[in-house]
């Protein structure tokens, strides 16, 4: 008698029959994924930020919802999707699967999956370039290794670790959540620098400025004095700075500072144009 499956076919629908309960199996496994505090990691384990700590390194990010938040190393997705909740797009980047997984089911119960991304892969070959503000909680040989890409990145940006330092670049800012029960409660953040390095002319007056991270230092050439520049600082794109006692507070924007200087007497506005690097 002729067979009503041909052979070929019979043998197509035995493999589905194997393959399709093993695919579920492996669905309800990760559905059903508990991760454990220390876990391996790529290059550091997953330990969570305390949600305490978490609120805290977004609020002194002073987070709005025109932010792009991207977390390096995102575990569980608690960061990014605090940040979601605050009204920012998030990007959280982890090399685990299943945390992956993990984080959009997460995002899913609370409501913010339109608002997150989770990418599965290495946050060394991740574009950061859009970001607005990084969070970390990582290693200082890792922080070390991302800094020079970060420094990078839009002035302005903030980044914002959980307890680890950047090497010899001193935060902006340090909280301690000191009420914690928990051994993080460490917040730093780093506000990405201006690049003002170099001589600049206001005027026919010559300033000219060294720099290292977000401090500066050098001196205004009014064409007979040389003055020393006194408490140079940059905060993004903003600059202050001292010569005598004149105050001079400025917005960096490419090759040009335009900004008001006071004395103890009088308010003028000041401009300075990048003439060499
Ligand atoms: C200490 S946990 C922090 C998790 C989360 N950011 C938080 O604060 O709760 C570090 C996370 O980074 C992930 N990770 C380690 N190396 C990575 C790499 N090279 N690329 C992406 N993720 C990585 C680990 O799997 C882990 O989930």
């Amino acid at each position: 008698m002729k067979s009503v499956i041909p052979i070929r076919s019979f043998f197509g629908i035995l493999m589905l029959l194997v393959i399709i309960p093993s695919l579920k199996g492996q669905d309800d496994s990760r559905r059903d994924y508990v991760p454990e505090v220390g876990q391996q990691g790529k290059d550091v384990v997953w330990v969570p930020t305390p949600q305490e700590l978490v609120d805290t390194m977004l609020s002194i990010a002073e987070l709005t919802p025109s932010d792009l938040v991207i977390d390096l190393g995102s575990g569980d997705g608690r960061t990014v999707i605090t940040a979601a909740k605050r009204g920012a797009r998030a990007i959280g980047i982890e090399f685990n699967p299943d945390m992956v997984t993990l984080s959009r089911r997460n995002a899913e119960k609370e409501g913010v999956s339109s608002q997150v991304q989770f990418f599965e892969g290495d946050l060394f070959e991740y574009d950061l370039s859009k970001a607005t503000v990084i969070t970390m909680f990582l290693l200082p040989e890792i922080n070390l290794k991302l800094r020079p890409r970060l420094l990078e990145l839009k002035p302005g940006t903030r980044v914002v670790s959980n307890t680890f330092t950047m090497g010899e670049w001193i935060p902006d800012l340090e909280v301690n959540t000191p009420d914690s029960w928990n051994s993080w409660t460490t917040a730093l953040m780093w506000i990405i620098p201006a690049k003002v390095e170099g001589r600049w002319k206001i005027g026919e007056h010559e300033l000219s400025l060294t720099q290292k991270y977000q401090f500066i230092n050098g001196t205004f050439n009014n064409g007979g004095t040389i003055t020393a520049i006194a408490d140079g600082r940059l905060r993004g794109n903003e600059i202050s700075f001292k010569i005598g006692n004149i105050i001079y507070l400025g917005q960096v924007n490419g090759s040009r500072i335009t900004g008001t200087a006071k004395s103890d007497s009088a308010k003028w506005d000041w401009t300075a144009v990048k003439s060499s690097e």
